[in-house]
């Protein structure tokens, strides 16, 4: 496995594999690993000849500086892992290696994807989120790229970004890893003190009690009595519940079980934040 931190070099090499007609799989990540990524790293290596792995903590897509100052960093461990998982390259660029300044954005209108949930709560993370994709996708042009459903509305995002630009890349999504307890494995995870990590699995609790209440109340009933369920743990609180149609991730106003939806979901532990999703 080598580690390269310069663009051109990872291009040349990707050259080298491309001529000789080995097929690329890419897995962005920001670092911090954990079973999920690797879990995308293991479905690239089973679809592709040669795998990237990017670890870039990525400041555009933070619109708040302390959690990007508190974001883990173990890019030792993380390397060790990527090696026992047999990744063939892994990226690490710095912030001039990929960008002109802070405000080289991509000229993409993300339109109703990013109005509610992630986007209304954290203004700026799509645009930032996908310009830095698309300079990956740009520097790897893989034929395919791994992007986990745990990040429902990133993937649908990245989905559009895709078509947008009209590249040739598979965008292939990866069902959510969790820990035994139900919880998403995240990179925040890291950050949760005993109470919190404790309370924590409440969340995915919660959403799988939806799609009984579905059945019997109206949505907006249903929001309302995940919210209490969850927020009346003393660590927990909700920042918003939505259910979405799976395609458009607009909100459902009523309930079917013909129709594919998602419920989607943030929570705060103290100051950490943590999403979830389920499909209904
Ligand atoms: P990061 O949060 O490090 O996640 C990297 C990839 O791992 C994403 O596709 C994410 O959805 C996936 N992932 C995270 N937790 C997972 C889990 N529990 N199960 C399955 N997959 C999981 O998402 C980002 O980084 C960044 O926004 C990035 C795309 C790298 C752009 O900077």
């Amino acid at each position: 496995m080598l580690v390269i931190e310069k663009k051109n070099k990872l291009r040349n090499k990707l050259i080298q594999a491309k001529t000789i007609g080995k097929t690329i799989g890419f897995v962005p990540t920001m670092g911090a690993l954990h079973s999920g990524h690797l879990s995308l790293i293991e479905r690239a290596k089973k679809e592709c000849d040669v795998v990237v792995c990017s670890i870039y903590v990525n400041p555009t897509q933070f619109n708040n500086a302390a959690d990007f100052e508190n974001y883990p960093q173990t890019l030792k461990a993380d390397v060790n892992l990527l090696d026992l998982a047999k990744c063939d390259f892994v990226f690490t660029p710095t912030f001039d290696e990929l960008y002109e300044s802070k405000s080289d954005l991509l000229d993409i209108d993300l339109g109703n994807l990013e109005r509610n949930m992630e986007g209304e709560y954290r203004p700026g993370h799509f645009l930032g989120m996908v310009t830095v994709v698309k300079k990956f996708f740009d520097i790897v042009e893989p034929d395919k790229g791994f992007f986990g459903e745990k990040d429902f509305q990133q993937l649908a995002i990245i989905n559009y970004m895709v078509s947008f630009f009209q590249l040739p890349i598979e965008i292939i999504g990866c069902a959510t890893v969790r820990e035994n307890d139900g919880l998403a494995l995240s990179s925040r995870n890291a950050l949760l003190n005993k109470e919190q990590r404790e309370a924590a699995p409440l969340i995915y609790k919660a959403l799988c009690s939806l799609k009984e209440l579905l059945l019997t109340h109206t949505v907006q009933e249903c929001k309302d009595m995940v919210t209490e369920q969850i927020n009346k743990n003393k660590e927990l609180g909700v920042e918003y519940i939505e259910i979405v149609n799976s395609k458009t991730l607009q909100p459902i106003t009523e309930y079917n079980t013909q129709k594919v939806c998602r419920a989607c979901i943030a929570v705060y532990a103290g100051n950490i934040r943590l999403i979830d999703n389920i499909a209904l």
